[in-house]
Parts: C-alpha cells; structure tokens; sequence
C-alpha cells in the first residue's frame, strides 16, 4: 500500500534531480498543492526546509518576535522572509539595492540595504537573526541581538576551512554567553514538506523564481548560482 498512485502530481527533494525521470522514497515527495506550479514546487526542496528548521527548531521564533534574516533575497532567504511572517514575527530583512522591492513584496517588515547601512551598527535589537550569509563577525552579531536572543547561522563562507572555523566558533562561544549561537545543516523530513506545503496551498509562501534554464543549460544554471547572488531560487526545466 503506497500514499500514491501514478499520475499524482507530486513535489519533494531526491539526490539527482536534474533529470527527466528520477527515483526517490515515498517518504521524500507530498501532494502538490494546486495553487503551485510545478517549477515552483520544484523550487521548494531543501532551501524551504532549511528556512523552516531554522526559523522554527533551532531559532524558537514565536510570535512578535523580531527576526532579522541575512540573505534575504537568496533561495533560502525568501523562504525564511515567508515562513517568519507566518509565524507572526516582526521581520527585517537584509539585501542588496535590487533585491528591497521583491523582499518587500514578500512580506518583510522591514529591509535593509546592506550596500547603505551595516545592521550590526544599529539600535535595533534583534530575538532572532538567521544568517545565510555570514558577513559579519559573532561579536558583531552579539552586540545586535537580545540579551537571550538567537543567532541560527546555517549558511557562510564557501571554503570548508573557513566554515569550520565558523563552526568552532559558533560552538565555543554559545558556552560562554547568554544569547545562543547554532549552526545547523538542515534534514529532510517528510513532515516539514508536508508543513511547507501546507503553508503555499494557504497562500502564506509562495516560491520566488528567479531564472528557468533548460535541462542542456543546467551547467549555465549552476554557473550563475554560484555568483551568490540569486533572486529566489533558480529552477531547470527538463521540458
Ligand atoms: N544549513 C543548511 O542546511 C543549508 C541548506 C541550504 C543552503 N545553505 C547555505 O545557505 C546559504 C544561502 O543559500 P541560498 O541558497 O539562499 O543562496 P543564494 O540563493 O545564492 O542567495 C544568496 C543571497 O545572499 C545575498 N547576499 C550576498 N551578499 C550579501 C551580504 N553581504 N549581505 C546580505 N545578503 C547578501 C544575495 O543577495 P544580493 O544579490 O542582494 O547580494 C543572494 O540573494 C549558502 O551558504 C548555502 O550553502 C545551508
């Protein structure tokens, strides 16, 4: 007995996915909602299940709290923006000039310009900062947050020396003061999809697309991902 029959339309996350046909577990796909399309639901995967653990299981956030995501207009980041206002948060978001208007749109209380203004110097105090980007320093970080606030950093710098580092520090300094510091690496669960999904037929997040390539340009695809500055996520058609 399977949850599914052939032809259910379906979205979830697999190894391999740039392909026209691929095999995954029951447990890793749930019903597409009807309101998404597919490449929208394609642009789910680990970058909305990422936002959601953070923001929910390692970051706590509860109503009212005030959120700051860094990295707002990126994959992860327009999830984050999304899911932190369902959750009731006040949310500040940090891109750069191009993104303000689209993060805006999405539901941000707040935006700030990075290439203007540097959050870490402001009045500002923050129960929860999610951090995709890792541009500023613990302390920096420190100084901006509640005196038992949050700091989730789940993504930073590209090279592996450099995120280890970032690790040790994350880890040595949690111990040491009162606001709490993690960093994570998110899993597929297939409750937090079917949470996701739930949240898109509500109409409470909806994917942002950047870019569609054709399967023959995933390698253009890739390429441009890896710039780091995508605006949402960026999806390969097999069509
Ligand atoms: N922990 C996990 O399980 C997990 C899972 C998925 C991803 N990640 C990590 O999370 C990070 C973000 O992933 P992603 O898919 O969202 O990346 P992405 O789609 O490439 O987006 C990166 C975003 O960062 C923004 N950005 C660049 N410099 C910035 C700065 N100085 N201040 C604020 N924002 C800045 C860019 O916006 P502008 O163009 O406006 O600069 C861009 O929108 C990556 O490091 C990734 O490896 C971790």
């Amino acid at each position: 007995m399977t949850q599914f029959k052939p032809g259910d339309e379906v979205f979830g996350v697999c190894s391999g996915a740039l392909a026209e046909y691929v095999c995954t577990r029951e447990s890793a796909v749930v019903a597409k909602p009807n309101n998404v399309t597919f490449e929208q639901a394609a642009a789910v995967g680990v970058a909305a299940l990422t936002a959601l653990q953070g923001l929910r299981d390692k970051g706590k956030i509860q109503p009212g709290h005030k959120v700051l995501i860094n990295g707002a207009s990126g994959g992860v980041g327009t999830f984050a923006v999304q899911i932190a206002k369902s959750f009731g948060a006040d949310v500040t978001a940090v891109c750069s000039t191009r993104n303000v208007d689209m993060v805006r749109s999405i539901g941000a209380d707040r935006v700030i310009d990075y290439t203007h203004e540097d959050f870490t110097n402001g009045a500002q105090r923050y129960d929860l900062i999610f951090d995709l980007v890792a541009t500023h320093s613990l302390p920096a970080y420190r100084r901006v947050l509640t005196p038992h606030g949050t700091c989730v950093v789940a993504g930073g710098p590209p090279k592996v020396r450099a995120m280890l580092t970032l690790a040790f520090e994350v880890l040595v300094l949690s111990r040491f003061v009162s606001q709490n510091f993690v960093m994570f690496v998110a899993k597929l669960r297939k409750e937090d999809l079917t949470f996701v999904r739930d949240l898109m037929a509500a109409g409470k997040v909806t994917p942002v697309i950047d870019r569609r390539y054709r399967l023959s340009e995933t390698s253009d695809a890739i390429r441009y991902l890896e710039e780091g500055h995508a605006r949402g996520k960026i999806v390969v058609t097999a069509a």
